[in-house]
């Protein structure tokens, strides 16, 4: 797709797939990147066609970072001026679900633009960390505060205050990723995966993933109150119809997101 210069976009069947596609530089993460990734996902939000959307990184890494060479000689009024991270911002407004897959680095804004993923496969050889501390820096695209939601804040203040490079079984046993995949196997794994999702009832997955994230957020009881006007919304569908009349037909259900 020549529209692009810094991803790769296909689209296999119902899932929209998103490569970062820098190797070179480990698909260091420059702005126009940033705007590539943010525009084709909500293309693929609106797409009926598309289902669910996987996130990935061609060549060693999933991302080594936002492009230190863009950032080396920025200056802070020019930074607030630019709002940059607004834009990673609509990630989190993304109805559909995202999975990630990575291999090799995910650090800094690589290891946030994971966080933004709802569910993560990794490879054996992933690494995620946020280095930014040794750069004289920090996180600035959500890193600080989605780490902390997922891993509580010790733990989170240890990674974050000594940028160490956190491996697939330890980001396994903290909560940040899934599953751990073979590296060869990691596209076809995350594919598969992303097609067994990809068959539920459309509405329900969007409310689902919109009730989920609430819980990120909300007190449980006001998350309660959300997810029950979803659930009521639902039996405005007709897939709420149809799932429960092919239930009781003992036929599989015909789902048509409507
Ligand atoms: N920005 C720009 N270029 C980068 C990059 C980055 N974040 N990460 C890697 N590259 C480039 C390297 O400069 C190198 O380019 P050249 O071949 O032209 O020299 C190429 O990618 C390959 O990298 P290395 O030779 O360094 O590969 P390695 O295997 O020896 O090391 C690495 C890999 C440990 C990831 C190392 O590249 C590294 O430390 N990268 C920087 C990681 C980092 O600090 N990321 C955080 C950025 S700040 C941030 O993200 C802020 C935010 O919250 C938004």
């Amino acid at each position: 797709n020549n529209r692009f210069s810094f991803i790769d976009v296909s689209v296999e069947g119902s899932i929209g797939i998103v490569a970062l596609n820098r190797p070179k530089v480990l698909n260091a993460i420059n702005r126009p990147m940033v705007s590539e990734i943010v525009s084709i996902i909500e293309e693929f939000d609106r797409n009926d066609e598309v289902k669910v959307i996987v996130l990935c990184g061609h060549g060693r890494a999933f991302a080594a970072g936002a492009d230190i060479d863009e950032m080396a000689e920025a200056g802070a009024i020019e930074l607030e001026l630019l709002n940059q991270f607004t834009e990673w911002d609509r990630l989190a407004w993304v109805k559909k679900p995202i999975i990630g897959a990575v291999q090799g680095f995910a650090l800094g804004g690589g290891f946030e633009l994971a966080l933004c993923c709802d569910i993560l496969f990794a490879a054996h050889d992933a690494e995620f960390g946020f280095p930014e501390i040794s750069l004289g820096v920090m996180p600035g695209a959500g890193g600080t505060q989605r780490l902390t939601k997922l891993m509580g804040k010790s733990k989170a203040m240890e990674w974050l205050l000594t940028g160490d490079r956190m491996n697939a079984k330890e980001a396994l046993h903290y909560g940040v990723i899934n599953r751990i995949v073979a590296k060869e196997l990691l596209q076809e794994e995350t594919l598969k995966f992303a097609n067994k999702i990809a068959k539920q009832a459309p509405l329900s997955l969007r409310l689902i993933k919109e009730s989920v994230l609430k819980a990120v957020d909300y007190s449980v009881y006001e998350g309660m109150q959300y997810e029950r006007k979803n659930f009521y919304l639902l039996f405005a569908s007709k897939d709420q119809k149809e799932g429960m009349r092919a239930f009781q037909e003992k036929r599989r259900p015909n789902f048509e997101g409507e």
